[in-house]
């Protein structure tokens, strides 16, 4: 019913997602993972939808519904989430949005065993790691030159949200990133978000991370405007 008020302020646009944690194996059955809930990229993928967009969702592990009329796509490791969004972003028609909210984990176990590692007297197992591929970067890169999709990226920072947003925001090389102060907002309900552009940043104040998402959403449907005139 709600929805049903919401301005389509998105209608027709194709907008890619992605939500979660990312878990790396070590075993078949052990692996790392971390704290996202997914809450705010479903959030998202909601608010998009009720903005009229089509929307897929490329999903960590969660235990959240999927919202309605949303395309999903599972995954588990960062380099399936990406092999996920690379085959959704070479497929017809393109898409003109790529929100990237999953909390991915930026390595992987390089020597995950391919059997359950048995505790074999004292010995501990070692783990090596290797770095994950940047996805939101790779993306970014591959479409500096079309200008599409366009992409927001999100920062969890601890600290110093507001000089670590702005600086991570030109380093990914993205025209919209979203700071919050983390991990205290990981599973929660709301949230308190900043938005880094180009002119500098706006404070969107602590409110539902559906309410959150909503004003996000009609945010980049502003600057999509302003793009394509
Ligand atoms: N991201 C991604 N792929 C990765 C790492 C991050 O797509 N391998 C995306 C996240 O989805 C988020 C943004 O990049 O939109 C920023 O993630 P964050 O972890 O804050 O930044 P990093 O560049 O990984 O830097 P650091 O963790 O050192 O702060
Ligand atoms: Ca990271």
């Amino acid at each position: 019913l709600v929805a049903s008020f919401q301005a389509k302020v998105l209608y027709g646009k194709r907008v890619l997602i992605t939500a979660g944690p990312t878990y790396e194996a070590i075993d078949p059955v052990r692996g790392i993972t971390n704290l996202s809930s997914g809450k705010m990229g479903y959030a998202i993928a909601r608010a998009a939808r009720e903005a009229g967009a089509e929307v897929t969702l490329v999903s960590g592990p969660t235990a959240l519904a999927t919202p309605h009329g949303v395309r999903r796509i599972d995954v588990q490791s960062a380099q399936q989430m990406l092999q996920a969004v690379q085959a959704v972003l070479n497929d017809a028609p393109a898409q003109h949005v790529f929100v990237a909210v999953a909390a991915v984990a930026d390595w992987r176990v390089e020597n995950a065993s391919a059997h359950k590692i048995k505790k074999d007297g004292s010995a501990m197992p070692e783990l090596k790691f290797a770095p994950n591929p940047d996805i939101l970067a790779q993306v970014a890169a591959t479409t500096s030159l079309s200008g599409w999709p366009y992409c927001v990226g999100f920062a969890a920072e601890s600290e110093n949200l507001i000089e670590y947003g702005a600086a991570k925001r030109e380093k990914k090389g993205i025209p919209l990133l979203v700071g919050n102060i983390g991990p205290q907002t990981f599973g929660q309900d709301e949230n308190a978000i900043v938005l880094f552009d180009e002119s500098g940043h706006t404070v969107l104040p602590r409110a539902s991370k559906l309410e959150l998402a909503r004003q996000l959403v009609s945010e980049i449907a502003k600057r999509l405007e302003r793009r394509s005139l």
